[in-house]
């Protein structure tokens, strides 16, 4: 039976104008009119048999006749006045079909408009039990298979809210909200569906550490190397993670090494080039890879030693060579290079940076990378020794200069794999990027590591679709991420946002005919998330229910604590964990 069985004697109204998604309708009925919300839905009867036209309620208007001024000058109404008719509008914007009848389905909601609603057709609201048997179509389809359930419908809240997994990593997607406003709530209500499914794949790029409460099958945490674990023969199986320097690009590595404000940095730069290259090429040779080094180029992921680039340079640097007239003199770089000698053995001693400058011996292998890859990047399915396909990877204690250059490492390491892969054998992979403001950041320029990462990560939201790269970019500030990966993600996740400028930056990521729908953002609940994009079949509000382990998002009760007469005597500790650069266990 069609659940929308309307009589003539419910409709609200009829059309007065149409446009390709907007229609307004006339209602007769002041009371109606008085029963009608923004924001809800109303149906239209369309010119196909058989078929219901499904829309949002934008606007609602009631304009009364107006007194107009009397021939005499005076104010007041006049006879032909008092029988015009009040104009009643309501503005409704179309956003799915519902056929009462495809092939053997019955009641199918789809996201097409084949048609428009014809002048004076009729129009009915959507309340009740209808309401109830509408969202519960809208369930059962978005049900069918690929679910990613977020919570209920704020509309109807026995209605579960699903989004189509596919469609929702396919096309990349962004959470966004002011701080507290429930993001990594609603992440890690997502992860722990990802990671349920028994070959899942996805990264977080966790910077404040605030996910190490998910703890499940499936899941695999990992935690860059920091200062502390330096001294500890840790490794990869326990989850502690070393990106060793010959992993960044060559551009990474001169960004780090090279001031660009020096006047030698070009010379500094071509002579890097030439150090690196000639360093890796001696390890390919001593290693015997010949294939490798006939295609091979500087960026090439081939492990080198630094120490050997050290050398060259230090070489260069004291050259002399013959003169005219057999005298000796200063070679070419002949103290040119002291800066970048001196910047590159800082940067080498420089225990915050141990990850990439002291990561362990077995690194230097050859195979090291396809340990690495195959932990970080390979399917549960896939991996050996270990296994999870979602992997949190905490950031916390890598220095906030080079952020960008070290997840977008990540980033590009998962890119390249999947670009390198036989496009059968490719095994999709998500990538989460909470707090992405911090390394995908809108003004490019600013710095050459924020330009190296931007670089990443457009390529990864223009091209990753082809290569199953999928990406959800996490933020408390929309309008500082930058636009060109923004404007990739079609499924937008938005929670309340109290900023303009972040607000504008996300209505404008909202189709054009929702119009007024953005302007919800500022007043949703915590927890409650406006939801529009390929893998949500309605353009809805939905409350985000609570995943069942939460992350640690570190609110403090100022209060509480304040009021709370027990000494919490960390002063000790606070100035010894900064001076090793180690943040004390958690108490
Ligand atoms: N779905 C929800 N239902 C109920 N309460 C919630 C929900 N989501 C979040 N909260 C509450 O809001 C608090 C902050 O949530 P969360 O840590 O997800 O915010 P956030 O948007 O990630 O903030 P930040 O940008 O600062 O990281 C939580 O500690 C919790 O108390
Ligand atoms: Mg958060």
């Amino acid at each position: 039976m069609s659940i929308f069985d309307f009589k003539d004697s419910d409709a609200l109204g009829s059309v007065l104008s149409v446009d390709t998604t907007v229609v307004v309708v006339r209602v007769a009925d002041i009371d109606r009119l008085r029963q009608l919300q923004v924001n809800r839905l109303a149906v239209l009867e369309s010119s196909r048999p058989g078929q219901h036209l499904v829309g949002i309620i934008q606007k609602i208007t009631r304009s009364a006749a107006t007194p107009r001024a009397r021939s005499d000058g005076e104010i007041g109404v006049g006879a032909e006045e008092e029988v015009a008719p009040e104009l009643n509008l309501v503005r409704i914007a179309l956003i799915g079909t519902l056929v009462d009848r495809l092939g053997e389905q019955r009641n199918v909601f789809l996201r097409t408009l084949e048609t428009v609603p014809e002048i004076d057709a009729n129009c009915y609201a959507v309340e009740g039990e209808r309401l109830t048997n509408f969202m519960r179509v809208i369930a059962s389809i978005a049900s069918d298979g690929q679910r990613l359930s977020l919570g209920c419908y704020t509309l109807d809240d026995r209605a579960e809210a699903f989004l189509n997994g596919n469609k929702f990593f396919q096309r990349h997607a962004v959470i966004v909200g002011s701080t507290g406003s429930g993001k990594s709530w609603t992440t890690a209500r997502m992860l722990e569906q990802v990671a349920a499914l028994p070959n899942a794949n996805a990264i977080v790029f966790d910077i404040h550490g605030e996910y190490q409460t998910l703890q499940a099958d499936g899941i695999r945490h990992f935690r860059i190397a920091g200062p502390g674990d330096l001294d500890q023969a840790a490794s990869l199986a326990e989850g502690v993670l070393y990106l060793p320097y010959w992993l960044l690009g060559y551009e990474a590595l001169v960004t780090m090494f090279v001031d660009r404000s020096d006047q030698n940095a070009p010379n500094q730069t071509m002579i890097m080039q030439r150090a690196i290259t000639r360093a890796k090429r001696a390890y390919l040779e001593d290693g015997g890879h010949r294939d490798v080094l006939d295609n091979f180029t500087i960026d090439s992921p081939v492990p080198f030693e630094l120490s050997a680039v050290l050398d060259e340079l230090g070489a260069l640097n004291a050259e002399m060579v013959q003169g005219a007239g057999g005298k000796e003199k200063q070679g070419d770089y002949h103290g040119k290079l002291s800066r970048l000698i001196a910047r590159l053995e800082n940067k080498r001693s420089d225990r915050r940076l141990g990850f990439l400058f002291r990561p362990g011996a077995d690194t230097m292998a050859f195979e090291w990378l396809e340990r690495l890859v195959s932990a970080l990047l390979a399917g549960s399915q896939d991996q050996v020794g270990g296994t999870g396909g979602l992997k949190i990877i905490n950031f916390s204690e890598v220095p906030s200069d080079i952020l960008p250059l070290i997840v977008s490492l990540v980033a590009k390491l998962a890119f390249s794999v999947q670009q390198w892969t036989a496009p059968g054998r490719r095994h999709p992979i998500a990538l989460f990027c909470d707090e992405a403001h911090l390394y995908i950041p809108e003004r490019v320029g600013a710095g050459a590591a924020d330009d190296i990462s931007v670089g990443i990560f457009e390529r990864i939201a223009k091209e990753g679709r082809k290569y199953g790269v999928g990406l959800v970019v996490i933020s408390q500030r929309p309008s500082e991420v930058n636009r060109t990966v923004l404007s990739q993600c079609n499924n937008v996740v938005a929670m309340r946002l109290t900023n303009g400028e972040d607000q504008s930056v996300i209505k404008r990521l909202l189709p054009d005919s929702l119009g007024s729908f953005g302007d919800l953002l500022p007043i949703l609940d915590t927890g409650e998330a406006l939801v529009v994009g390929d893998a949500s079949l309605l353009p809805s509000r939905i409350r985000i229910a609570k995943p069942s382990h939460t992350p640690n998002s570190g609110t403090i009760d100022f209060w509480d604590k304040w009021a709370d007469v027990t000494p919490v005597g960390a002063a000790a500790e606070a100035v010894s964990g900064w001076r090793r650069q180690t943040q004390g266990a958690a108490a």
